[in-house]
């Protein structure tokens, strides 16, 4: 999809359909406004008679008679303006590019919305209408795809010369599209060595260095916590870093003190839980469990090809969690790679035990401030539900920083509690800490394990195991299916700790 900026009027815009964007019990303006007298009120009179609404993921399109203007007009909801956040605004273009889709218009026209709403929408509304043109990768044979590609999407009224804008949403969206395709191939074709092939193609684009290490190198570093989930598994693991440093541009400075901010991504390539094994329903499910990953390596492509000016390194913790003969059993004591003792009492809460090496990975590398992404706990979805990531940090500047590129990349977090009374329930009766059993706050205490490998540097964990996909069919508004959670949040953050004034 073709996106270009026009000042073209509305009703003069050659185009299959021309989007207008209408919010619950508001009027139209400025542009729509224009283009509704230009149709002869037919717009007004379809919000007035209430046949459109204006709901978000309403999506409506209206016959016009104009002869050299838009075919259509599509009416778009996005709800009422007090809900209408970065999340939901991209979400409501998404519906718009997807019904758009269905009906098989090749060109569309889409018309600022006056402020509040158009407040620097473009950005919000260049990713929403990219991701929109997501199609999950079908592997069936001969299957004709059920909606069509549009060929070009032409934004009126949002001002002229802001190409570089239009550019880099595009590949912000594109990024989340990506992250979305990973997390949707099948757990037989995306093993941790295939996930470490992508990593190592996004090294080669970008001239990043990179570092893969497999089952020798593992046990050679001492990350017996990776080692003993992938124990049970045919597939080898591996342990992923990529480094992006922004003194390898031309004209960058290195700077010593400078940050180095890791982005740490849960790999888990499937999911069955080992020994502690799920249940069979569903199961297929946790081909997605490697979704921290995927957001991980999209995101460090588009810091990479956009030359951010921070220090950057990827790592992921690529593996899968099986119960083959050799896996390790609910019971077993490990030894961590920073020494630490941990019983593993649950052989299924194996993203902490995996992240926490991963972690002590980072900071033998140089990172000083850590992020990690997980699809940790199903009690995120108890806790929050599929409509934000939930998440924990040991410092609260460094959490204002990640609160704020969550708001500017519209990929919602809600930070919980991390109180000291929860401590003693990581203790074990054996060992350092255990891995599982808490009996509460599942997701708070999954993350506060992994904080435990944290090195007392800043650190927040998102866990998007609910908000990364969304199962819930009644819950219409949040992006079904695989939908790249955190990877936007991700390119944010390095943008705004760059310090880069977007
Ligand atoms: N990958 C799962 C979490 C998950 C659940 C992701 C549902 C996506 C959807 C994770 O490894 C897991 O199994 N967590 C356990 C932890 C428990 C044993 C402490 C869980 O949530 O049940
Ligand atoms: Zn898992
Ligand atoms: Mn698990």
């Amino acid at each position: 999809m073709r996106v270009s900026l026009v000042s073209t009027p509305p009703a003069e815009l050659p185009v299959d359909a021309l989007a207008v964007a209408v919010a619950t019990g508001q009027r139209l303006s400025g542009g729509a406004l224009e283009l509704d007298r230009a149709l002869g009120g037919v717009l007004s009179e379809m919000i007035a008679s209430a046949e459109f609404r204006g709901r978000i993921h309403e999506v409506l399109p209206v016959p016009t008679s104009v002869k050299s203007g838009p075919r259509r007009v599509i009416l778009y909801g996005v709800g009422a303006m007090r809900d209408l956040d970065g999340q939901r605004l991209r979400s409501a273009h998404h519906e718009l590019i997807r019904a758009s889709r269905t009906y098989g218009y090749k060109r569309i026209g889409l018309v600022r919305a006056e402020p509040p709403l158009g407040m620097d929408s473009l950005k919000a509304v260049v990713e929403g209408c990219v991701m929109g043109t997501f199609e999950r990768r079908s592997r069936q044979t001969g299957a004709q795809p059920e909606r069509r590609e549009i060929e070009e999407l032409v934004l009126t009224g949002f001002g002229l010369g802001r190409e570089h804008e239009v550019v880099i949403a595009q590949e912000n969206g594109e990024a989340t599209n990506r992250a979305r395709e990973w997390q949707n191939a099948p757990p037989n074709e995306l093993t941790p060595e295939a996930l470490a092939q992508e990593a190592q193609r996004i090294a080669q684009r970008h001239h990043l260095e990179v570092e893969v290490l497999g089952p020798a190198e593992l046990r050679a570093g001492g990350y017996n916590l990776i080692l003993g989930v992938a124990a049970g598994s045919a597939n080898p693991p591996r342990l992923v870093r990529l480094r992006y440093r922004a003194s390898q541009h031309p004209g960058a400075q290195p700077q010593s003190g400078a940050p180095v901010l890791a982005l740490i991504g849960k790999g888990v390539t499937f999911d069955s839980g080992g020994i502690s094994i799920k249940p069979a329903e569903n199961m297929s499910q946790m081909k997605g469990d490697m979704a921290g990953a995927a957001a991980v390596l999209s995101a460090i492509d588009v810091i990479a090809s956009r030359k951010v000016q921070i220090d950057v390194m990827a790592v992921i913790a690529a593996t899968e969690n099986m119960p083959g003969p050799s896996a390790q059993r609910p019971g077993d004591v490990v030894v961590s790679a920073d020494g630490k003792t941990v019983e593993i009492v649950n052989t299924d809460a194996e993203g902490r035990l995996i992240l926490a090496d991963a972690l002590t990975y980072a900071l033998r590398n140089g990172a000083t401030h850590l992020i990690d992404l997980a699809t940790l706990t199903g009690a995120a979805k108890v806790a929050i539900g599929h409509a934000a990531t939930a998440a924990v940090s040991n410092d609260d500047t460094f959490w204002s920083v990640v609160e704020r590129a969550a708001a500017d990349a519209g990929d919602r977090v809600w930070r919980l509690p991390i109180f000291a009374d929860y401590r003693i329930l990581l203790r074990s009766q054996i060992a350092d800490l255990r891995n599982a059993e808490y009996g509460e706050a599942g997701t708070i205490l999954g993350g506060m394990f992994i904080g435990e490998f944290a090195g007392g540097k800043p650190w927040t964990h998102l866990d998007i195991a609910a908000s990364s996909w969304n199962t819930n069919v009644e819950l219409t508004t949040v992006l079904r299916g695989p939908n790249g959670a955190g990877t936007r949040l991700c390119i944010a953050l390095a943008e705004l700790m760059s310090g880069a004034e977007r």
